[in-house]
């Protein structure tokens, strides 16, 4: 109850039937007669919440949702709401056991009572009941879920069912979300790659899952744009969708950064004149004009100094910007062209002071040189949102010496992810598995993993390609991590 507001949890303690937020949303949409009748026997909600028709009090779902939303959600209360057949899994309850245990390591195979803390997991079985069979072992301590499910195409040629009305399949997604974001951890993500046949549906009722928070979507080119598939089809779909949401509301993307380079680092000034002083936003700065001072190419060294033009976002989001527009630049008439200014203190490069010169003739934007920063080796990066992976994906056939066609995933791509989101040892489940890209790349890359598939050729695909990770297979990412083979799993099925 500690997710409510504190009128929900005061108007619904002693009632078991809500024991979170979750279970009372599921109750105000199927507008449960207990529910109702708590909320009206509390006079602040009555009036907050229904709505008097000829004596008849009318319950506000909006408003309802608005109060819920107010502590579980930060999307405003906006809910994708659709024909749900309402009865809803306990998958928490399930009495589900795995069975048939067996260990695979590189030379063997034996037959274990169960999985121990932290072994690698490969289930057949239907991802629901899996998962929730799997909750007292994994709750909180996924670090990355990734799905690639069924993109609900309507394609009947696939080896898994793709033709769900979408109802059925946004309940199927939601239902199996709900108890997946139960198992991470605090700073865990769950990543699903999806098409844009339902993408913006499924984006739209993640965030009305508790506990889900959007962090942004990887836009995903799969396949040259001229590369054409049937003919007849109006589009060709060369773009795919990964979202990316986060268990904690307040995520931040890891840092992303690159080994600093000198290249630009390629500037001296040389002052030749004495300068005179002249005090600019507080601080005792000197002017050299143009005639008492040269600027020097050299070769790109730690020694040098890098120069930045003054425009755009410089001018606003960077200190030594913002110090040129405040100061310097109102002045730049006065001081005429191609003048020099030395400001002390400020930057972090060392140098105890930063060189600014106003525009020379013909210019517009005033410049200043930066030395190499002290602070740190590295340079930080954004991450973009849009990846180009085509061209592995036209050579993803031949990855994992299995034949699973329609829907296989590059391992180079499951890698970008996991690198970004992921370290060695975190656990990384995939509850769609197919042909086992997601496990083999964590193997490769010394996560653990727990992977789930329903489909029989489990055992003839999926199962074949992680025996042959452990024997040291060299396709997919193997050349680049250096992968030798090793290490081990347990093979399960749902009971
Ligand atoms: C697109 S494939 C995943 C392919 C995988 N990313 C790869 O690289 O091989 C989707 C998989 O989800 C499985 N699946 C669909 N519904 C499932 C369910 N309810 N439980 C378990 N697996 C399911 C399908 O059998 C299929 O193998």
């Amino acid at each position: 109850m500690r997710q409510l507001p504190t009128p929900l949890r005061k108007a619904l303690s002693g009632h078991g039937a809500f024991p979170d937020a979750a279970a009372v949303r599921r109750a105000a949409e199927r507008l449960d007669p207990e529910l109702l009748r708590a909320l009206l026997a509390s006079p602040g909600l009555r009036r907050r919440l229904f709505t008097d028709v000829d004596g008849v009090a009318v319950f506000d779902r909006a408003a309802f949702t608005a109060l819920l939303d107010g502590v579980t959600g930060p999307n405003d209360g906006v809910r994708l709401i659709w024909p749900d057949a309402g009865a809803r899994p306990s998958v928490g309850a399930t009495t589900a056991r795995l069975a048939n245990a067996r260990r695979h390591t590189a030379d063997r195979v034996e037959t274990v009572r169960h999985a121990d803390d932290g072994d690698n997991l490969l289930v057949k079985g239907e991802n629901l009941k899996v998962l929730g069979s799997l909750l007292p072992l994994l709750h909180g301590g996924v670090r990355l879920i990734y799905i690639d499910p069924p993109y609900n195409t309507g394609n009947s040629a696939l080896p898994y069912e793709d033709r769900l009305t979408r109802p059925e399949w946004l309940t199927f997604m939601r239902d199996r979300a709900e108890v997946a974001a139960q198992l991470l951890t605090s700073d865990g993500v769950l990543l699903i790659q999806c098409s844009s046949h339902q993408a913006a549906h499924l984006e739209v009722m993640l965030e009305g899952v508790d506990q889900l928070h959007k962090v942004m979507v990887f836009h995903t080119l799969v396949r040259h744009p001229d590369r054409a598939l049937t003919a007849g089809k109006q589009f060709n779909d060369v773009v795919e969708q990964i979202l990316v949401f986060a268990r904690d509301r307040h995520f931040r993307m890891p840092r992303r950064t690159r080994p600093r380079r000198l290249d630009d680092y390629r500037w001296q000034i040389e002052v030749t004149g004495p300068g005179r002083p002249m005090q600019l936003g507080g601080r005792a700065c000197t002017v050299f004009p143009g005639g008492e001072w040269t600027r020097r190419a050299a070769e790109p060294g730690a020694d040098n100094l890098r120069s930045h033009s003054i425009r755009g976002s410089l001018r606003e989001k960077n200190s030594s910007g913002r110090f040129y527009v405040a100061h310097i630049e109102p002045l730049a008439a006065q001081l005429g062209p191609g003048t020099l200014v030395r400001v002390p203190d400020i930057g972090d490069d060392g140098l105890g002071h930063r060189f600014f010169h106003t525009p020379r003739t013909g210019t517009k934007n005033g410049t200043y040189f930066q030395g190499v920063p002290q602070s740190t080796a590295a340079t930080t990066l954004p991450h973009p949102n849009f990846l180009d992976f085509h061209g592995e994906f036209n050579r993803v056939a031949a990855e994992g010496g299995v034949d699973f066609r329609n829907g296989k995933k590059p391992e180079a791509l499951l890698k970008f992810l996991l690198e970004i989101f992921t370290e060695p040892g975190d656990t990384v489940l995939d509850y769609h598995l197919g042909s086992g890209t997601t496990a083999a790349v964590a193997h490769k890359l010394g996560r653990r993993w727990v992977g789930i598939e329903k489909m029989d050729f489990i055992e003839t695909v999926t199962l074949r390609r992680l025996c042959g990770v452990l024997a040291g297979e060299q396709s997919g990412i193997s050349g680049e991590v250096g992968w030798a083979g090793g290490g081990g799993f347990v093979y399960a099925e749902l009971n």
